[in-house]
């Protein structure tokens, strides 16, 4: 998604800028800019420099042309209105204003409309509209701040912006509705950034913009409005960590770090979950959710999109199985436009890495507008879904930059399960001795996920016969089969090779008719009660041609020696706790093929970190 920063400094701000940009490549962008106020002598001009594709092309176009100032806004674009390239490129110019801008402005056609006969507009975007009505107001003898107020009331839409105005010095404006904004403090230095990740660099002192907000910034002040204009004190956050954990490190990838991290990520999510020290579940009052009574609930809806909504897929098994607990998966984008049957005594869990995923948020208020409770599942909690759900529960990953999810993945399933098991126990649905046995398979997290990762080097030699694919399956029954989705998704998204995920038993009514000899099938199967199922909708397959990667225990390939053509043989793992083990070969497996392929892992072509548009 598009990404902004902007700095009102004492120093010259492009190269910050740029580094800035930098920090924001994970959101996924295929374009990029920045504008600055130049000063010469006692004159000053509005200058900008853009280029389509990486970020290295927009900094060989500082160098042909340096552009530098005080006070500068820059841009990553992600293409919703217009093609990807320079002239669609932020930021967007009209008269003295310079503006970028993330986000959709719903009725930019109607406001074009309205200024066509006074404007010329030079590109296809929605954004060109919002420049021209602030220099419009501005010409119309507004000051820079009142144009900008003025011209946020004509718009409607969800976005983030930035504005700088030759001739109204030193001040950078922001507004945030529906797409996140946050306010650096510094040194004589004040900034504007997507997120506190694009900051890093800059400010630990960070202010969210709420809803509706917007502010004036200079080097020395930060004003603040709500949506009514109204002047607000917003509080401000000591961001700490986000600067080491946006770096590579030795890793060639940030996925590939970030599959690395999972054993301390997932004991991050248990710290806050888990009573290690007395084998027991944190209580709903523990994890401070007073007003949650899992007793009193008939069902829970839970709403997510992507690799979240895998994550989902696979807890609804758990709170079935371990609290009786009946559970409605929706993907967010179906959720509110499908109507779905109410029910008053249930609640709505939205779960969402980014906490920004526009159809998630949309479907996280449309509950609440129906008068649901509401939580959040996230791993940022000072997001839009985490400040407005009635309860905020973090999946505490840390942050996840490569565009693929997957510590964020594991995260989300360890924290699911223990919600699963902390109902289980609330509403009686499960004994101490189980609650033990369960709080014993979750504690053994980390380290089994250490082991499993001891298989890179051999899951790396079978990534390459994938690589050479066109089509390829994975299978898996029961909470192995939203694994299975789950890993067809990633090897889809970053590979680009094609794959479906299925029921195992589903397989025979239908796609069974694209099994061709050589098709790889990754069969996910360790040995619970459902393996021999799984077994033989592995060799329906086997026999008409297919090239079998059974991933299983030791068990189950000592079970089925001779039937598949590679077997990865994961650690002994508790039944419920599997698919969070399992899920480190299918993302190391999608991460290998990749590079093999040579793509762009950590920003995959047409994908975007964070999807705030519908
Ligand atoms: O930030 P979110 O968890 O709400 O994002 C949801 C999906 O966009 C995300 O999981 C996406 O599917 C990933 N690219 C999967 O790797």
């Amino acid at each position: 998604m598009c990404g902004i920063i902007g700095i009102a400094g004492t120093q010259p701000v492009t190269d910050r800028l740029v580094e800035g940009l930098k920090r924001l490549e994970y959101r996924g962008y295929d374009s990029a800019g920045i504008a600055v106020i130049e000063k010469l002598g006692q004159q000053t001009q509005l200058i900008r420099r853009r280029a389509k594709g990486k970020i290295v092309n927009l900094e060989k176009q500082i160098e042909l042309e340096p552009a530098d100032g005080m006070l500068g806004i820059a841009h990553t674009r992600w293409a919703t209105h217009g093609a990807p390239n320079e002239t669609n490129a932020h930021p967007h110019f009209a008269g003295r204003v310079g503006l970028v801008h993330n986000g959709i402005i719903e009725n930019f056609t109607s406001l074009r409309e309205d200024l066509k006969s006074s404007r010329t507009f030079v590109t296809e975007t929605d954004t060109e509209v919002v420049a021209h009505l602030i220099d419009e107001a501005m010409k119309s003898g507004l000051s820079g701040k009142d144009a900008f107020a003025q011209s946020l009331k004509k718009l409607t839409g969800a976005f983030a912006l930035g504005v700088i105005i030759d001739g109204v010095d030193g001040q950078l404006f922001a507004a945030r509705r529906g797409s996140p904004l946050a306010i650096g403090l510094g040194e004589n230095e004040n900034y504007i950034g997507s997120d506190a990740i694009a900051l890093a660099s800059l400010s630990t002192r960070i202010i969210y913009l709420e809803e509706g907000d917007w502010a004036v910034i200079t080097t020395d002040s930060v004003e603040i409005f709500d949506a009514d204009d109204n002047p607000v004190k917003r509080d401000i956050t000591i961001v700490t960590g986000s600067l080491a954990a946006a770096e590579k490190g030795n890793y060639r990838h940030f996925m590939l770090k970030e599959i690395y991290e999972q054993p301390e990520s997932v004991s991050h999510t248990l710290t806050h979950y888990v009573d290690a020290f007395n084998h027991k579940i944190k209580t709903t009052k523990q994890l401070k959710l007073s007003g949650l009574d899992f007793k009193d609930i008939e069902r829970v809806s839970l709403v997510a999109c992507g690799t979240a909504a895998y994550a989902a897929y696979v807890a609804k098994y758990w709170f079935e199985q371990i609290a009786n607990l009946p559970v409605d998966v929706d993907i967010a984008s179906e959720f509110r436009y499908r109507k779905p049957a109410l029910i008053k005594n249930s609640i709505t869990m939205v779960v969402s890495q980014s906490g920004e995923t526009a159809d998630t948020l949309a479907a996280l208020r449309y509950a609440q507008q129906k008068g649901l409770q509401t939580a959040a599942l996230v791993n940022v909690m000072n997001s839009t879904m985490g400040r407005e759900a009635d309860f905020a529960l973090p999946i505490n990953a840390g942050p996840e930059i490569g565009v693929a999810s997957t510590k964020a993945f594991t995260s989300q399933l360890t924290a699911l399960l223990s919600l699963a098991i902390c109902a289980g126990v609330e509403r009686g649905h499960i004994n101490a001795a189980q609650e033990r046995g369960l709080i014993e398979a979750l504690t053994q997290m980390p380290r089994l996920i250490a082991e499993t990762l001891t298989l890179d080097s051999e899951i790396e030699t079978l990534a390459h016969d994938l690589s050479k694919a066109k089509n390829a399956f994975y299978l898996g029954r029961g909470l192995h089969f939203p694994l299975a989705l789950e890993g067809a998704l990633k090897l889809k998204e970053i590979s680009y090779v094609h794959a479906e995920g299925y029921a195992a038993g589903e397989l025979k009514h239908g796609p069974i008719a694209l099994i061709e000899e050589g098709t790889p099938v990754i069969v996910i199967a360790p040995t619970d009660e459902l393996f021999e199922k799984t077994v033989s909708n592995m060799q329906e397959v086997s026999t008409r041609g297919a090239k079998i990667l059974l991933i299983t225990d030791k068990e189950g390939a000592l079970k089925t020696k001779g039937m598949a053509d590679a077997t990865l043989i994961c650690p002994e793992v508790s039944v419920e706790t599997a698919p969070i083990v399992y899920a480190v070969t299918i993302q190391l497996l999608a991460y290998h093929a990749a590079v093999h392929l040579g793509t762009d892992v950590d920003q995959p072509r047409n994908l975007a970190k964070s999807v705030t548009v519908e």
